[in-house]
This record gives C-alpha cells, structure tokens and sequence, in this order.
C-alpha cells in the first residue's frame, strides 16, 4: 500500500500527461490533413477539453490532499504523418487510463473514495476517447 505523499506523487504525474495530451491534441488538430480526417479533428479538439477538465479536476484533488499541483508537462510527440499523430495520441490514452486504473485502487486503499470515484470518472473518459482513436485508425476490435 502506498502513502499518501506518493499518491500525491502519483498524481503530479498524471497531471504532466494530462497537459501534455491536451498540448499534443492541439497541435494535432491543426496537423491532421486530408478530407477523412475531419470527423476526428472535431473529436481531438473534444478530448483536449476534457483533458483541461480533467487537469484541473487533478488539480483540485492534489490540493486537496495537501499537495502542490506541479506546472510541470511531460514530453509531447507530433509527426508529419496522420495516421503516427492518431498513434501518439491513443499511446498517451492507453497510458493515461493504465495510470488511473492504478490510482484509482490507490486512492481506495487509502480511504479516498471520494477521489477513487473522480478518478473512475476521468478514467471513463480515457477509455471513450480510446474509442474514438481506434474508430479513426480502423483498429476498433468488435467481438458481435
Ligand atoms: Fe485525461
Ligand atoms: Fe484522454
């Protein structure tokens, strides 16, 4: 079980991830060429809203905890080709709903279950926008 001073740890980083991916969808959206890509220009500049919610949201619970949120933003990737941007992207998700799944037993190991279900939610939006990224690449796996 881990203390209270690391959970805080712990989400600091995620908090770093969280700038990032809203910086990288930014970019991204004005990256993104090619008449098949505009449905998911729409949805990335959607996912860079909700990674600004859930900056903050992280925000809130890192002081809540009595914790200083860092201004810190861990490394940002683009490329020239589509298809490795929407790549990047759903790479940071799979890491970001990884690192909630984590938190989230964390949280709830220390009693938090107030921050455990904020988690769940932001996790919940990790994995719709999972979704939208393997729609776009064509690698959405549907079991019938
Ligand atoms: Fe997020
Ligand atoms: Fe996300």
């Amino acid at each position: 079980m881990i203390s209270k001073k690391e959970l805080i740890s712990n989400l600091n980083s995620d908090l770093t991830k969280e700038y990032a991916a809203m910086i990288q969808y930014i970019q991204h959206s004005s990256m993104l060429h090619g008449g098949e890509y505009v449905e998911v220009i729409d949805k990335i500049l959607e996912h860079a809203k909700d990674e600004h919610e859930h900056a903050i949201i992280l925000t809130d619970i890192i002081q809540y905890l009595g914790g200083i949120p860092t201004v810190e933003v861990y490394p940002r990737q683009t490329s020239l080709d589509n298809r490795e941007m929407l790549y990047q992207d759903l790479n940071y998700e799979y890491d970001a709903l990884n690192g909630y799944n984590q938190r989230i037993s964390q949280a709830e190991n220390l009693g938090l279950f107030d921050i455990g279900q904020k988690l769940r939610n932001i996790a919940l939006e990790e994995e719709n926008h999972i979704i939208d990224l393997e729609k776009a690449l064509g690698i959405l796996k549907i079991d019938p």
